[in-house]
């Protein structure tokens, strides 16, 4: 922003609270999680949710785990009220979920709400009104204080006497001071109290005071002082539940969350992946899996991940984000090389260390939790463009196409590929790194290629094998013949009766090619230059002889 344009903000006033303790706690336990996906997500799409949809959604997160589920705004639409009536009717609320409906504090509103909830066996009734200066003034014409907490009071008074009118339903009741984020402490206090006041909640029956950041003005910790502050001063704490209910204007709703959580708050309101009306509600994957991620349990099952952001994805129409926590495509991928090598590590000592300590802590460089928890796979973790170094490749080709390199061999084959991404100005797909691999370093035909070979084991000479070979050399076929203590061994010596004598075989190691369809075997041969080059070839074969042998004649066609 210009100067200009700057000068016309304000600082947001802390609260003072020297002996705050919420700095001090952590979060051992799970709140009760509320969400509000069919109501505050719902509202603020661009295209709201069918009746179908969002009873595929209802259903979606019931199996989530969610207890308590807000499922619209009854009153303020014939589609919301239908919505409420069809899972009522049709008996699909499971009876561990109890449904919330979002009224604001007019009668008639109210009314129809006790109307659209008639017959369900419980039901949290969530009434709000606006109470923070800037609402009061604007959007209220001015209302003085004791105006906006009369509304309250009248709406709270109405819902009491409405509840008998549902007498098959338990009733939780919920208050919202809605903008409570820019509310005076004291104020938001006085209405919470004159309902608190109205509704007598006891230990036995409690209610719930939503306390909301409807609009996040300022830093996570001023909404954990504010939070810490009304825990401190709300009439019969100990028969209420304190709920947050944040947004994301500053990017910060998980992080005021989790602080609001260690001020003391019981229960958390929030969305899938955080949709909601501007920059969304709290994301409550986000918090659950965090907690998760220090070993505490939540209730709610995140463990396909996947489908949960398909049905989300197709029934908002909203996009999860590339880099969104968790469900994002990228997450769990690393690009930097040292990354790539680090996870690589980290992966392999772990699978080592499983067999003899079941019960190991997670700890892998990069990966706060392991992504087959939320069914995501290890193999997107590794992904490689030009940026990357020389692990990622070798990862790929181990963990994706069953090609365990020598370590030796990193180095050459991860320039080439990544200079390939570099030309190609883009990410290499697993596929593409396979097919580099085979097009760059397996099975070279040119210009010494081996059309067919015998060996003979002799028996009387311990060891010895004698190789002949048919090879084409340059377009030229050629008979060639060598003895040696072994089937590369005694190539070699045919290769260098025949002329080819300018090499020696520096290193080999073979093994079987996991995973894939054909039985094939891989074998790896070094071979250094007498001018100092040292290359790796690879064969790819199902005979493993056959397989060192055309590692060798690769390796040989790379010097050349
Ligand atoms: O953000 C908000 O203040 C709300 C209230 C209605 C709870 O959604
Ligand atoms: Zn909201």
């Amino acid at each position: 922003m210009q100067a200009s344009s700057i000068s016309k903000y304000r600082p947001f006033p802390p609260v003072h609270l020297p002996d705050r303790t919420w700095p001090d706690q952590t979060i051992t336990r799970a709140p009760v999680w509320c969400s509000v996906d069919l109501r505050d997500g719902n509202q603020a799409l661009p295209q709201p949710m069918s009746i179908e949809e969002k009873l595929e959604f209802f259903d979606l997160l019931c199996r989530t785990g969610f207890k308590q589920i807000e499922i619209g705004f009854p009153s303020a639409a014939d589609t919301e009220f239908n919505f409420c009536r069809r899972l009522i009717e049709e008996n699909r609320i499971p009876d561990d979920v109890t449904i919330q409906i979002l009224v604001q504090t007019r009668e008639h509103l109210i009314r129809r709400s006790f109307e659209a909830i008639a017959g369900a066996k419980k039901a949290i009734v969530h009434i709000y009104n606006s109470t923070s200066p800037l609402q009061r003034r604007v959007t209220f014409g001015d209302a003085s204080r004791e105006q906006i907490r009369d509304i309250a009071v009248e709406g709270a008074r109405l819902v009491k006497d409405l509840v008998p009118t549902v007498p098959g339903t338990e009733i939780i009741l919920q208050y919202s001071p809605e903008s409570f984020s820019d509310t005076e402490l004291d104020f938001a206090l006085e209405c919470c109290n004159a309902v608190i006041d109205v509704w007598q909640p006891t230990p036995e029956k409690k209610m719930i005071i939503n306390l909301p950041d409807t609009v996040q003005w300022t830093t996570p910790n001023v909404h954990a002082d504010q939070i810490e502050w009304m825990c401190r001063h709300l009439d019969r704490r100990d028969s209420l539940l304190v709920s947050l209910h944040t947004h994301n204007d500053r990017g910060t709703g998980t992080a005021a969350t989790e602080l609001g959580l260690m001020a003391g708050a019981d229960r958390v309101e929030g969305t899938l992946f955080g949709n909601g009306e501007r920059t969304g509600n709290l994301d409550i994957v986000n918090v659950a899996l965090n907690m998760n991620s220090h070993g505490i349990p939540t209730g709610l099952d995140f463990s396909d991940i996947n489908r949960l952001r398909e049905v989300y994805e197709r029934v908002t129409r909203m996009t999860v984000g590339e880099r969104h926590p968790y469900a994002g495509e990228l997450v769990f991928t690393a690009f930097s090389g040292s990354h790539q090598d680090a996870i690589k590590k980290g992966l392999d000592r772990r699978d080592r260390e499983l067999k003899d300590h079941p019960d190991l802590p997670w700890g892998v460089p990069y990966l706060t939790i392991d992504p087959r928890d939320i069914g995501r796979s290890y193999e997107a973790i590794i992904r490689i463009n030009s940026q990357s170094g020389k692990g990622g490749i070798a990862y790929i080709l181990d963990r994706e196409h069953g090609l365990d390199l020598p370590k030796t061999m990193h180095p050459q084959v991860g320039k080439r590929i990544y200079d390939l991404a570099d030309e190609l100005g883009r990410e290499l797909s697993a596929d593409e790194i396979r097919d580099a691999f085979h097009r760059l370093f397996a099975n070279l035909e040119h210009p010494l290629s081996l059309k067919e070979y015998e060996l003979v084991h002799h028996t009387v000479e311990r060891g010895q094998v004698s190789c002949s070979a048919t090879v084409v050399l340059y377009d030229e076929e050629r008979k060639i013949h060598g003895l040696g203590n072994g089937p590369i061994n005694a190539f070699v010596h045919a290769m260098e009766n025949a002329g080819m004598k300018d090499f020696k075989v520096s290193d080999y190691r073979s093994h079987a090619v996991r995973g894939g369809s054909d039985a094939n075997a891989a074998a790896y041969v070094q071979v250094q230059h007498d001018d100092g080059r040292i290359v790796w070839g690879c064969g790819i074969d199902p005979s493993i002889e056959m397989a060192g042998l055309k590692a060798l004649v690769t390796a040989w066609n790379l010097l050349r």
